[in-house]
């Protein structure tokens, strides 16, 4: 497949990289200018592109950049993309980093980034350390291989995102529709638990829209006042332990 890619930090870097190596052509873009660019690209394997080519002549793109930034997106961005294309979100919310934002306390934060896109996509790769994706994927079948969520209102574009996701080490467990997704966001215990697929399916069962956003931001405050950079051992963990115990709590 030839796939774009908007955003090159650690997340949409090991994406470039895994779907290269799978067999895929990548193009990328970020908002530097294109010599610091296509030295970034050429690091990943990837062709670098501005932002309004890195959308044309793909089958997929791939959006992997801070919740707020997709409001300084061009206007129009997707306009002659055909609707064919599959759109992928991988962005998270979190109110320090990205301002308080009131609409997200009634539609889940991938209705409001496909609304802003105009564009039905599909949240996937948000629920999974960057870590877990450069290190720990398996072979297809291979007991206790790590498990994604998928969200997205398309049948086909989450079939084949999920081929995708498979291709680089991944189980995938379909969470439903875009408007359900908020089951894989920060707060809920498929965020990043690192489950098998069993379990994940377990896990998108319990997770109490309610409740999520506190146990979002006391998850953040506890890895922020750890001692040094919490690794991801402790991340996992923290996950883990933090949303069991408040999701007991009436
Ligand atoms: N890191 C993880 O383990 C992880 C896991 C799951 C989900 N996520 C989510 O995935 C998203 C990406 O995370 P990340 O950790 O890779 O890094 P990030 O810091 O959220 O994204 C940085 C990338 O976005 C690019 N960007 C920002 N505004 C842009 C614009 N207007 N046009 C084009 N590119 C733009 C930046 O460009 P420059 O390089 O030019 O600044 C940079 O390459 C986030 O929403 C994050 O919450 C991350």
């Amino acid at each position: 497949m030839n796939i774009g890619i908007v955003g090159t930090g650690p997340l949409g870097s090991i994406l470039a990289e895994k779907l290269i190596k799978a067999g895929h052509r990548v193009k990328v873009t970020n908002t530097r200018a294109m010599p610091e660019l296509e030295k970034i690209a050429a690091g990943l394997g990837a062709t670098a592109a501005t932002i309004q080519d890195v959308v044309k002549g793909v089958d997929a793109i791939l959006f992997s950049m801070p919740f707020n930034a997709y409001k300084s997106l061009p206007q129009d961005l997707l306009k002659e993309v055909p609707q064919d294309v599959i759109i992928m979100d991988t962005s998270n919310y979190t109110p320090l980093r990205d301002g308080e934002i009131s609409e997200l306390e009634h539609i889940s934060e991938s209705v409001y980034i496909s609304e802003m896109l105009g564009r039905p996509l599909v949240k996937v790769f948000n629920d999974v350390l960057e870590y877990s994706l450069k290190n720990k994927g398996k072979a297809s079948g291979t007991a206790d291989r790590i498990a994604i969520s998928i969200a997205g209102d398309n049948q086909e574009h989450k079939k084949v995102v999920s081929q995708l996701v498979d291709q680089i080490g991944f189980d995938t467990v379909d969470s439903g529709s875009l408007a359900e997704s908020w089951r894989q966001q920060l707060g809920t215990p498929a965020f990043c638990t690192e489950l098998n697929k069993g379990e994940l399916k377990q896990a998108l069962l319990k997770a109490n829209r309610e409740k999520a956003p506190a146990i979002r931001d006391f998850i953040l405050n506890k890895l922020r006042y750890m001692d040094g950079h919490p690794s991801y051992e402790e991340i996992i963990a923290v996950n883990r332990s933090v949303t069991s115990e408040m999701l007991q709590q009436i």
